[in-house]
């Protein structure tokens, strides 16, 4: 029997995307369809998302739900099913969906995302006439409140709760005083509640009342056990170790897709991989980098952040040119960062080239036309970008954290002589450390042949979401209560 899924996310692609959650919520119900999970997908009524919606109806009126009337709207956008929350006080505001124009987080966001998660909570336990999940997937802190509202409500019955992590970093920690104004009884402040260093934590909330713990990578499942990548939270994800896992994202392989994508200069194929050479002349092109085919042309696509390991990039790319390399960046987030990789760009015109800003068309064509992607990342709970950059022939050069390390098979010299290397890892994360993975890479790319091997190797590693699919499914039937038969 179908069983029915609601998942919970605060952003879905196509419609709004800030990361890889986006990427996840939106490709894993086709991927789920497959295993025979229908996936409804719920998620705030953000501009982006009321303008897309197709053919909805109001299934449910709420006379305030935090401050303001709000309705639970169910229709579909770009594929997907969605049950909407339609709540113009708290979500009708374009842009970013957690930051304001000032580029801070909304004021509100505790209220926003507990009526988010409020609502979630009331349609797992019941709330609809005609949809009623057998199990629920929450995101991240910001539906971690699914899981507490269920419990402190305690339905009669109630879907179980899976609630995944996609990054330890994003806790939604908010003042205790708040927990009167979403709705929590006081009893909630505590050890095995919200309590969090004196604070209340929506993800703590997901995390203790949860039936089943995911998060998107084994190895950072068991790296957040530990102080060191725990981040705080490391007692309590040990404790409960036996309902924690890790499942491996996948990515969209029919968005991701060297072969059908029109957004390259040409299209190419693992047996086509010599037409791959017009993406990295288009992508010079367009930076403005020197037209030569043979300099090792080096990129990345990311948030500038502490966690994606930068500054560290900034560094060793003095290295890097010094011995003719060029590097390329798309990306946005810390100011210093921002400004120094724009410096980097002016000082070594030809040679270096930043996008500051967001755009998905030319992060297609970066990984369609660099020889190596870096992700140097502190930490990594699953990470995508080495992902298309398998996929897209582009060698990954990666720290051995989380997800990279489960991804990327480093060029060892036994990998290499079995044949089955697809790029190169680091570890740990230091300048020295990456810039001895890069001069391994250049060694490497010099060698045409062994280069073509690792681009051969990564495009067919297997990407796609067909393995994670069957585990959560086999998953969500585990903690599925079905009303009929309960
Ligand atoms: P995270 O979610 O931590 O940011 P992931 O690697 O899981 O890291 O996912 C990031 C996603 O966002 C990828 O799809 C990546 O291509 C995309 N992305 C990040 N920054 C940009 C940017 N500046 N322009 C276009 N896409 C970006
Ligand atoms: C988070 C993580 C990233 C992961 C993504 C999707 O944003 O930082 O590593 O790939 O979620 O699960």
């Amino acid at each position: 029997m179908t069983l029915r899924l609601l998942s919970v996310a605060s952003e879905l692609y196509p419609l709004i995307k800030t990361g890889g959650l986006a990427d996840v919520a939106g490709a894993l119900p086709a991927a789920l369809a497959r295993q025979d999970v229908a996936v409804v997908t719920m998620v705030p009524g953000y501009p982006a998302v009321m303008d897309a919606l197709d053919g909805a109806e109001t299934v449910h009126r709420y006379d305030a739900l935090m401050g303001g009337p709000a309705e639970l709207r169910r229709g579909r956008a770009a594929g997907l099913d969605l049950l909407v929350l339609d709540a113009p006080h708290l979500f009708a505001r374009p842009g970013n969906p957690y930051l304001g124009p000032d580029g801070r987080d909304w004021p509100d966001n505790p209220l926003r995302f507990a009526a988010f998660s409020r609502a979630a909570a009331d349609v797992a336990a019941g709330l609809l006439d005609d949809y009623q999940p057998d199990a629920v997937q929450a995101h991240d802190w910001q539906a971690g409140l699914t899981a507490a509202y269920l419990h402190y409500d305690r339905p009669a019955r109630r879907p179980g709760v899976v609630t995944t992590i996609h990054n330890l970093a994003f806790q939604g920690v908010f003042p205790a005083y708040l927990l009167g104004a979403i709705g929590l009884p006081a009893e909630a402040f505590a050890l095995e509640g919200l309590e969090y260093f004196g604070q209340i934590s929506f993800l703590k909330g997901g995390l203790i009342f949860a039936d089943r713990i995911t998060t998107v990578s084994p190895t950072y499942a068991s790296e957040i056990t530990l102080p060191d990548a725990g981040m705080g939270l490391d007692g309590l994800l040990a404790g409960r170790a036996d309902t924690l896992s890790g499942i491996l994202n996948g990515i969209d392989t029919e968005v991701w897709d060297p072969a059908r994508d029109d957004l390259l200069a040409e299209r190419y194929s693992a047996d086509t991989l010599p037409k791959r050479a017009a993406n990295k002349r288009a992508l010079q092109d367009a930076f403005g980098l020197a037209a030569s085919p043979d300099a090792f042309l080096l990129g990345s696509v990311g948030r500038l952040t502490e966690q994606k390991g930068m500054d560290v990039l900034l560094e060793v790319l003095p290295d890097l040119l010094a011995r003719g390399g060029q590097f390329v960046l798309l990306g946005s987030g810390d100011a210093g960062l921002e400004q120094a990789f724009s410096a980097l760009a002016a000082a070594f015109p030809g040679q270096v080239a930043c996008r500051i800003g967001y755009d998905e068309a030319v992060s297609h064509r970066i990984q369609a036309g660099v020889d190596a992607f870096v992700v140097p990342s502190r930490f990594e709970p699953c990470g995508l970008t080495q992902m298309y950059a398998l996929r897209y022939g582009a060698v990954p050069i990666v720290a051995r954290v989380g997800g990279l390390a489960d991804t990327v098979i480093d060029a060892s010299p036994f990998a290499l002589n079995q044949g089955v290397a697809t790029g190169f890892q680091f570890a740990p994360i230091s300048p020295p450390m990456l810039r001895a993975a890069l001069k391994r890479a250049m060694a490497l790319y010099d060698d045409k042949a062994t280069w073509a091997r690792l681009q051969a190797n990564g495009m067919a590693s297997d990407v796609s979401w067909a393995s994670a699919a069957k585990a959560y499914a086999a998953l969500f039937k585990r903690v599925a209560v079905r009303p009929s038969s309960a």
